[in-house]
């Protein structure tokens, strides 16, 4: 049996958290030969929810897991992390703008940067928590010490519902769309590009001739579709979004498939789309080898993908404008 690769999650006791980590105990994220430990992070308070959640690991015996700390100090739970999931912070609630979920969540990623910096040399890290392009800025900035390629932002929650409203569209299983890029920013300016995705092999909109449909219908309802969850439920996203995380660790650990692609937020400097450097953007992405990745360049782009991509980078470079002086000496 291979060493246990070491997972960190903040927000640990949180919804997302607790959709997470049973999958991720079990091998639903590495595979059934992989051993894993948890280090997990919670505010003081929920440090009594935590001790619950660590109960019902330990009652659920699963063989991979090696073991769990649980812990309100950052350096505890990041320490030797190989992925740091970054999921604690406040949900956007019903009425909440994004200006005063950026201004509320923002402080909370200069210290966990740091923290990574400090005692995680080998951790790849994806932000989940909202705005998560912008708080993985500013938690890269205060990370001197981690290149800027092991740094992710998760749009693969909007590339799944995405695949989800084409495939339902088309009337086919949703594992017959692939190359489902969302360009830009984790919000309403996102560009899901259903011009360059594939149904069955060919292209989704010769296999739904509905373009009205597609241009006024489609993008709106995967952009919004956050917001209608909340409307319904009353509560964010959180087994989606847990899965949405998964199925970006595994996509950044694994050589991607074939011909396909994945999204989700890199750093865009020298981006092969124009995009500004210095934002966190998402885009088509391969793995190379399970380390190593590249933006899927030469995608064709007519004039409205070209607008939308970007508007989505110039609300991205506001909230870098918004959160300036939370930004640190890395980037
Ligand atoms: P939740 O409120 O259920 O859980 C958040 C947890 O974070 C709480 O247990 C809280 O105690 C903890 N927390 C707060 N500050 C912390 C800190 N400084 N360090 C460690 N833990 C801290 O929220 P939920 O539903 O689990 O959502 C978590 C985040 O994920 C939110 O920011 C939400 O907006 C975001 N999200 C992102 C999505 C995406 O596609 N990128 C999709 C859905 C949610």
């Amino acid at each position: 049996m291979s060493q246990p690769i070491k997972v960190a999650i903040t927000g640990a006791a949180g919804q997302i958290g607790y959709a997470m980590l049973f999958r991720i105990a079990s091998g639903g994220l590495f595979g059934p030969d992989q051993p894993v430990t948890l280090g997990l992070l919670e505010i003081t308070p929920a440090l009594g929810a935590l001790n619950g959640t660590l109960m019902e690991l330990e009652d659920c015996a699963f063989p991979l897991l090696h073991g769990v700390t649980a812990t309100d100090q950052a350096e505890e739970a990041f320490a030797d992390a190989d992925w740091v999931i970054l999921v604690g912070g406040l949900p956007r609630k019903e009425g909440m703008s994004r200006a005063d979920l950026i201004r509320a969540n923002g402080p909370i990623f200069t210290g966990q940067g740091q923290a990574i910096n400090a005692v995680a040399p080998r951790a790849r890290v994806l932000v989940v928590a909202n705005p998560c392009n912008t708080n993985c800025l500013i938690a890269r900035s205060h990370a001197p010490n981690l290149p800027a390629d092991r740094w992710f932002a998760m749009t693969r929650l909007d590339e799944n519902r995405a695949k989800a409203q084409l495939a339902a569209k088309a009337g086919v299983n949703v594992g017959e769309v692939s190359r489902m890029t969302i360009w830009g920013n984790h919000s309403d300016t996102q560009y899901p590009d259903y011009k360059n995705a594939l149904i069955s092999g060919r292209p989704a909109t010769e296999v739904i001739p509905d373009h009205s449909w597609l241009a006024e219908t489609f993008i709106p309802t995967v952009a919004k579709r956050g917001g209608a969850v909340i409307k319904a439920r009353g509560a964010s996203s959180a087994a989606s979004a847990a899965n949405a995380a998964l199925d970006s660790v595994r996509s950044a650990s694994f050589p991607t498939k074939g011909e396909d692609w994945h999204s989700v937020a890199v750093v865009s400097d020298g981006n092969p789309y124009g995009v500004p450097g210095g934002l966190m953007y998402s885009f088509p992405i391969r793995s190379i080898d399970g380390q190593a990745w590249s933006i899927v360049p030469d995608l064709p782009l007519d004039g409205d993908a070209r607008s939308r991509i970007d508007a989505s980078a110039r609300e991205l470079e506001q909230e870098r404008e918004a959160v300036k002086d939370l930004l640190g000496p890395a980037l």
